[in-house]
């Protein structure tokens, strides 16, 4: 029997790489989707290394070009893991044009891209963050957010409103909260929900890794590479109660 394939962005170093070495561990064909080719052919040279299966992919979520070529390349795929992302440092329209580039629309850009390579029962699985907590939105955004008639173009909608309100400096007076970050995993959870309703043939979730020692997290931060993966290779590799639309952090339902 042929092995089950999976598809990694931003799989050249931190939760991504741990989570394309765990599903090789476990028997899976990995595409390691990085932005520079030669950091993804090293993680995938190592894989292989150890006896796992494994293969570069270039892949810049922001890139229309490089996604097109990448899904252009791909075999069918049983599971896609969202996990490029950036967290970057500030808050201007461009922070945010930068941010939302890679968290949000680059998930939106290249799982459409590869929507056709999904077989059926596939997952799909968006890296969120704790800090995309929808509790603390004011309520008349968190409703708009999490509005069960929300689709894709409204949620774009949302978004540019967002990126509007902070170029014109008034983001604070229409309750948007000052993190770029944020919103985007808050989208990004959104996206996973929009998802889940409309393509009944796949499973897709968010998952939270926690606060991981990466480059990203920093050296303080409490949690292991490993532990910020497993709950992400758990929903990719398909867990037995098959959920979709949900949010899970410790292999466990988590709020939105
Ligand atoms: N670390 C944490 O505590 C934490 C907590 C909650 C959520 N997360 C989420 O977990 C995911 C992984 O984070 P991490 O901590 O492993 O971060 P990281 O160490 O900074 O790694 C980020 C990865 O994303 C890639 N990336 C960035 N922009 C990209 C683009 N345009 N196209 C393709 N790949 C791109 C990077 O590639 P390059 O090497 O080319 O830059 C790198 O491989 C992110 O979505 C992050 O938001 C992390």
């Amino acid at each position: 029997m042929s092995k089950p394939v999976a598809l990694v962005s931003g799989a050249n170093r931190g939760i991504g790489r741990r989570v394309a070495e765990r599903l090789a561990a476990d028997g899976y064909r990995v595409l390691v989707g990085s932005r520079v080719l030669a950091a993804g052919e090293a993680v995938a040279g190592r894989i292989r290394a150890t006896g796992g299966d494994a293969e570069a992919v270039s892949l810049d979520v922001a890139d229309d070009a490089s996604v097109a070529a990448a899904a252009a390349s791909l075999p069918a795929l049983d599971a896609l893991v969202n996990n490029a992302g950036v967290a970057l440092d500030g808050f201007d329209a461009e922070v945010v044009r930068r941010t939302l580039a890679v968290n949000t629309y680059g998930a939106h850009r290249l799982t459409h891209a590869v929507r056709d390579k999904l077989v059926s029962g596939a997952r799909v699985v968006n890296v969120s963050s704790g800090l995309a907590d929808e509790a603390g939105l004011q309520d008349v955004l968190r409703e708009r957010f999490a509005d069960p008639g929300l689709d894709e173009a409204g949620l774009l909608a949302l978004l540019q409103e967002f990126e509007a309100a902070v170029a014109a400096g008034r983001h604070g007076g229409a309750g948007w909260p000052s993190s770029a970050y944020r919103i985007s995993k808050v989208g990004l959870n959104a996206l996973t929900r929009i998802w889940a309703r409309s393509w009944g043939d796949l499973y897709v979730n968010s998952a939270c890794p926690g606060w991981v020692r990466t480059d990203m997290g920093g050296a303080g931060a409490p949690r292991s590479l490993d532990e910020g993966a497993d709950t992400i290779v758990w929903l990719a590799e398909g867990p037995a109660a098959r959920p979709t639309g949900g949010y899970f952090r410790d292999r466990a339902p988590a709020g939105w």
